[in-house]
């Protein structure tokens, strides 16, 4: 009797298992279907069950793919087997690519944006191309306008030559044509040249993007800034890269995003120098003694000294990533929402707040000396605490807990 009975709940068991085994764990895998055919009529069939040993049967070129969001995009897309193609120019920036998919998955190019062939052998073989490649600097050999004008033409142009079904076009917060900023001007006229040769292009205009070793909290950390009082005026919605590379990858495989503008924003309204407070506290950047907490510090300068100290950055060490001229006529501009753009809700995200993940990002970044003096685990709480605190006007005095 007990022998029947275990040997029934362990053939239940047991068929259990066997039919999890054949389910594909839809939460990890991107595809909701086995057969798919692309926009031009080729068919792709999914094989696996989500894992990395998987194929969705894609390849898609990411220009970019070097960069800090390209390489959370190809570790969304290729641990489920997507086949990549990364166009690369540095060999070092590329290594850390590959264990990212199973044997074969991540394929390098290397590529330069004045070899028109090239680009050509990179978008041969792709159904779809991402072009993440950008740059805010006017470099020695390649200004703006080459990098998000220039080469978005050029790749669009080989994509629609080789019938590439789809193209991503990863353009800015702020992209307008008639910007001040040479940086959001470009943007907005690489949008256009992306247009031209693929009406139904799909735009992604991310915010700026937060996330390990994100330029955009990496510029707030320094002990000092010159003229923090202006190059951190800008008020924006930080978004987090890694929900920027989610969104990208779902757009990818959904044909219903095509010539559709997305843009990806977090939920809350930071200016940078607001966020730069909260960092010197959490860093605990400036401590005096005990006091824990930022004091002092400022180089408050006024626009025209600012504006010269750009200026001089740019001419004379025009491709590190210090402040230029551009940097000074962003600070004016703060970020513009488009009501008419779509954004993470409708690709079924919910944006992720800063206030959840800010601590996680600073924290390699905290002095070790000063943790002996405070410890201060900052949960999201606490950032919203510290918020409140950075913005509450206040004296000098207060560190010295005396009441004026
Ligand atoms: N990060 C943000 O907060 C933010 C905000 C708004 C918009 N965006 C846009 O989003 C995209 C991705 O951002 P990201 O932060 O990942 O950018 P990123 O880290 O600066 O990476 C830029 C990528 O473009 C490549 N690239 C730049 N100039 C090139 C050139 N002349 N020739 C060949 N390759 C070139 C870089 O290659 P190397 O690695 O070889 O240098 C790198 O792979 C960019 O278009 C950026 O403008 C970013």
């Amino acid at each position: 009797m007990f022998n029947r009975f275990s040997r029934e709940i362990r053939g239940a068991h047991l068929n259990a298992v066997s039919q999890l085994q054949h389910t594909r764990n839809i939460y990890r895998f991107p595809l909701k279907s086995d057969i798919n055919i692309t926009k031009n009529g080729k068919t792709h069939i999914a094989v696996g069950q989500g894992g990395r040993s998987s194929r969705t049967g894609y390849t898609v070129s990411i220009f970019g793919v070097t960069g800090f969001l390209g390489k959370i995009l190809v570790s969304k897309l290729a641990k489920h087997g997507t086949n990549i193609v990364a166009p690369f120019r540095n060999g070092r920036s590329k290594r850390p690519l590959k264990v990212n998919g199973d044997l074969g998955v991540v394929n390098f190019h290397e590529f330069d944006i004045r070899n028109v062939k090239s680009i050509e052998e990179c978008v041969a073989h792709s159904d779809v191309v991402i072009n993440l490649l950008g740059s805010s600097l006017n470099t020695k050999n390649f200004s703006m306008a080459d990098a998000n004008i220039e080469a978005t033409r050029r790749i669009a142009k080989a994509a629609k030559d080789y019938n590439v079904d789809r193209f991503i076009q990863v353009s800015s917060y702020n992209a307008d044509v008639n910007s001040k900023s040479e940086f959001f001007a470009t943007k907005g006229i690489g949008e256009q040249v992306a247009k031209e040769y693929y009406p139904d292009a799909t735009i992604v205009r991310p915010s700026p993007m937060y996330g390990h070793n994100s330029t955009m909290l990496n510029q707030l950390l320094p002990l000092r800034v010159f003229g923090d009082n202006i190059l951190f005026k800008q008020e924006i919605y930080p978004t987090h890269v890694q929900q920027v590379a989610e969104a990208l990858e779902r757009i990818t495989f959904d044909d219903s995003t095509l010539g559709q503008t997305y843009e990806l924003y977090g939920p809350e309204r930071y200016s940078r120098r607001e966020l730069r407070e909260m960092l010197k506290y959490m860093t605990h950047i400036g401590m005096l003694g005990y006091f824990p907490a930022a004091a002092g510090y400022y180089m408050p300068a006024n626009k025209l000294a600012v504006k010269f100290w750009c200026w001089f950055n740019e001419k004379f060490s025009p491709s590190m990533e210090s402040f230029n001229i551009d940097s000074y006529r962003r600070a004016f501009i703060d970020q513009v929402i488009d009501p008419k753009a779509f954004t993470y809700k409708d690709l079924g995200l919910i944006p992720d707040d800063m206030a959840d993940f800010l601590y996680t990002y600073i924290k390699p970044h905290i002095v070790a000396s000063s943790q002996a003096l405070n410890r201060t685990v900052y949960g999201r709480d606490d950032v919203l605490k510290l918020r409140d605190y950075v913005n509450t006007p206040r004296n000098s005095l207060d560190l010295l807990d005396v009441k004026s």
